[in-house]
């Protein structure tokens, strides 16, 4: 399966559900910073995973389209708040909307978009999906976006822990991460009538999301997320799951070293700083660890989706293992 190709042939039908809904130019600071935004473009694994679920469950795709969007739109607006909360000035290689268009006209940009995700869901019905399943959409949706915030806070709370156990890291990565790569999914299965796959759509889910983490953790110390700088993790002082394995393996004078250099601003952090302590990684195999715990993760996944349909499987396992093996 190639990815790539696959979303540049469906990304009309997303872009098409985004201009039915979201105005050009009508508002400064609110409509130009919205499609600056979009136009940085991304992956867009998440349309692309309710597409082809919705299409293994159904055999088509139209219903899930407009859900589809309201994914990447959710991506997109916790994107923007969340380089707010990260202090991180540059997202895929292009200046964050923060740094474009000022820190309250950003809020407002991503307030104004976690509405637009509903408007898009509920124009599921003008392609034939009754009320009563619009209603569940709307729900799965607003169940996600709380679990999201939620693991927004945990990740934020968690840099001021000097300990963090693997256990906490997970459950922050569970939050923050994993239902909202999940909810496509479920989508897909409640679109499609196939309700009864959605306990083990979740159970997939809560590992494809920390395998999908811990990658965006290791991805960080090179230059695949798009920032042109490299550990920039480690200048905003997150516990990632390098960090939390080096934390428990290093000896205390390394540790007091370590937790110095998290805890200065990214500002202060110096380009050396962020040497010394991807060297220290490398010294207690904190990378090759994050890497296996990853594979772990997909692994389990792909167990859950043995009990699922055949077409849905073949899905399923592709992303489990693209999500590991991706560099950006
Ligand atoms: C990045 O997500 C944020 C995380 C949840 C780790 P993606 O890697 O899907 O970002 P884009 O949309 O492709 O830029
Ligand atoms: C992003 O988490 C998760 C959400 C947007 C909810 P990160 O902060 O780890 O991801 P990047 O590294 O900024 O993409
Ligand atoms: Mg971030």
């Amino acid at each position: 399966m190639d990815i790539e190709k696959i979303m540049a042939e469906k990304s009309h039908l997303i872009d098409k559900e985004f201009e039915a809904v979201l105005k050009k130019d009508e508002i400064e600071n609110l409509h130009d910073a919205i499609w600056y935004h979009m136009s940085t473009g991304g992956k867009r694994i998440r349309p692309l995973l309710a597409i082809l679920t919705c299409e293994a469950l159904s055999g088509d795709s139209k219903k899930i389209i407009p859900f589809a969007a309201a994914c990447e739109l959710l991506h997109n607006w916790l994107l923007i708040h969340d380089d707010i909360e990260d202090g991180d000035r540059v997202r895929r290689d292009l200046p964050t909307v923060w740094v474009k268009y000022g820190m309250p006209h950003a809020v407002n940009v991503g307030d104004y978009l976690a509405q637009k995700v509903y408007e898009l869901i509920i124009r599921s019905k003008n392609y034939n999906v009754p009320d009563d399943v619009v209603v569940k959409l709307i729900d799965a949706m607003i169940t996600t976006s709380l679990k999201t915030s939620e693991g927004q806070s945990m990740d934020m709370n968690l840099r001021n822990n000097e300990s963090p156990t693997e256990t906490e890291y997970i459950s922050m990565a569970i939050h923050k991460t994993a239902y909202y790569l999940t909810v496509p999914m479920i989508g897909a299965a409640i679109v499609s009538d196939r309700e009864d796959l959605v306990d083990k759509i979740v159970d997939f889910g809560m590992n494809i999301g920390p395998a999908f983490q811990i990658t965006d953790d290791v991805l960080d110390l090179t230059e695949g997320k798009g920032r042109q700088e490299i550990g920039r993790d480690i200048k905003e002082g997150k516990r990632s799951i390098l960090v939390v394995h080096c934390l428990s393996k290093c000896a205390p004078s390394e540790k007091e070293a370590l937790v110095d250099i998290l805890n200065k601003t990214p500002e202060d952090t110096s380009d050396n700083d962020v040497l010394l302590v991807k060297e220290m990684f490398e010294k207690h195999g904190s990378i090759d660890y994050a890497v296996g715990v990853a594979k772990k993760y997909a692994d389990k996944a792909k167990t859950i989706s043995d009990d699922m349909p055949d077409d849905l499987r073949s899905v399923l396992d592709f992303f489990a293992d693209y999500i590991v093996k991706r560099r950006k």
